[in-house]
């Protein structure tokens, strides 16, 4: 019930007073859906500098053209980067260049997702795991050493905003209880690909309790959110009955991308926080992440994507 509420009768509103002059931001799948037009909204904002970080650098070039088209700012506000995480490379190469040519980082928004019932591999773990969850946290740990810096520079709190969603509510996660989740996840025989893409956005939330508290101190703040449903290209395959359920109940895309730039202009109250419609809401987390069986699989999870990080890249997850 508290869903179709919130798909009816919650228009998430953007704070008034949001600025954002002077600010660089790095939107991840920013050239079609919720990242697209999250991005317009914070070029609108005033950023200096917005990079649109996207596997398709064409369709990228069509979105800096859009946004160019509506938002009139000079056109060296925006820039397409190549981004791809289904390649662990990729993502090291774009957060070498964000390193050395970005002066600052104000707002990392972790957007880009897939949604699949495709069992593939990418890097060795199914696709899904490898673009929502571990690359995603790839990129946050490759580049809070910027943000920190940000931080500090500028005296700024910088944020870094992942995208979630409620339906991390929705799946029975029946791996966590397997000795290792990760290859648990990893095998083609048992992968439960019905629930995937919800598994991958619990592993998010799991993940991200365990690690938000210990950025405190560090001036960066980590909180994540969940859109709602909304129109987008997400679940393109899936069917008749997410089409139905989205005609009946879907935000539009543009409406559903200010919940990404209310995370992405938030302050302190968010810090480590889960966001919906718009505002910190604990009490939308799933029962199972409040629970005493949530703390531990978090805890789980975290221990399993922290070896798979260091082995991606050793000491990245250390420092903070
Ligand atoms: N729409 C909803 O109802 C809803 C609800 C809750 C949460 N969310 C979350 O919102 C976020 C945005 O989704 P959306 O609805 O806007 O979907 P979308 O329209 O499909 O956009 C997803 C974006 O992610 C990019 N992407 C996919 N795989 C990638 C990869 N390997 N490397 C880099 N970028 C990649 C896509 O690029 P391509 O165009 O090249 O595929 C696209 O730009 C996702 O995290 C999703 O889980 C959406």
């Amino acid at each position: 019930m508290a869903f179709v509420y919130s798909q009816l009768f919650v228009t998430p509103r953007i704070p008034p007073a949001a600025s954002l002059t002077g600010q660089t931001a790095i939107i991840t799948g920013s050239n079609v859906g919720l990242g697209k037009e999250a991005a317009r909204h914070l070029t609108a904002l005033g950023c200096t500098k917005v990079i649109l970080a996207v596997r398709n650098t064409t369709a990228g070039e069509d979105a800096r053209k859009d946004i160019l088209a509506s938002t009139g700012v000079p056109p060296h506000t925006l820039e397409v980067w190549s981004l791809d995480l289904a390649d662990y490379g990729s993502v090291k190469r774009f957060a070498k260049r964000a390193e050395s040519e970005l002066q600052r980082i104000d707002i990392l928004l972790e957007n880009a997702g897939i949604a699949t019932d495709k069992f593939a591999l990418s890097e060795g773990h199914e696709r899904t795991v490898t673009v929502n969850v571990v690359s995603t946290f790839l990129l946050a740990f490759l580049l809070l050493p910027k943000l920190k810096e940000t931080a500090k520079k500028f005296a700024v709190k910088p944020r870094l905003s992942i995208v979630s969603s409620e339906v991390h509510a929705w799946t029975k996660f029946a791996e966590w209880k397997q000795p290792s989740i990760f290859p648990a996840l990893d095998d083609e025989a048992t992968a439960n690909m019905q629930e995937r893409y919800m598994t991958s956005k619990l592993l998010e939330v799991l993940a991200i309790r365990q690690f938000a508290p210990k950025l405190a101190g560090t001036g960066v703040i980590l909180n994540y959110l969940n859109p709602g449903l909304c129109h987008s290209e997400l679940g393109r395959d899936a069917g008749w009955s997410l089409y139905l359920l989205k005609m009946a109940l879907a935000r539009s895309t543009e409406v559903g991308s200010r919940t990404l730039v209310c995370a992405a202009v938030a302050g302190e109250e968010s810090q480590g926080k889960y966001m919906h419609d718009g505002k910190v809401d604990e009490s939308a987390l799933s029962p199972f992440v409040r629970s005493q069986d949530g703390e531990e699989a978090g805890r789980k999870v975290w221990g399993e994507l922290k070896g798979i990080l260091e082995g991606v890249q050793k000491g990245v997850t250390e420092g903070f």
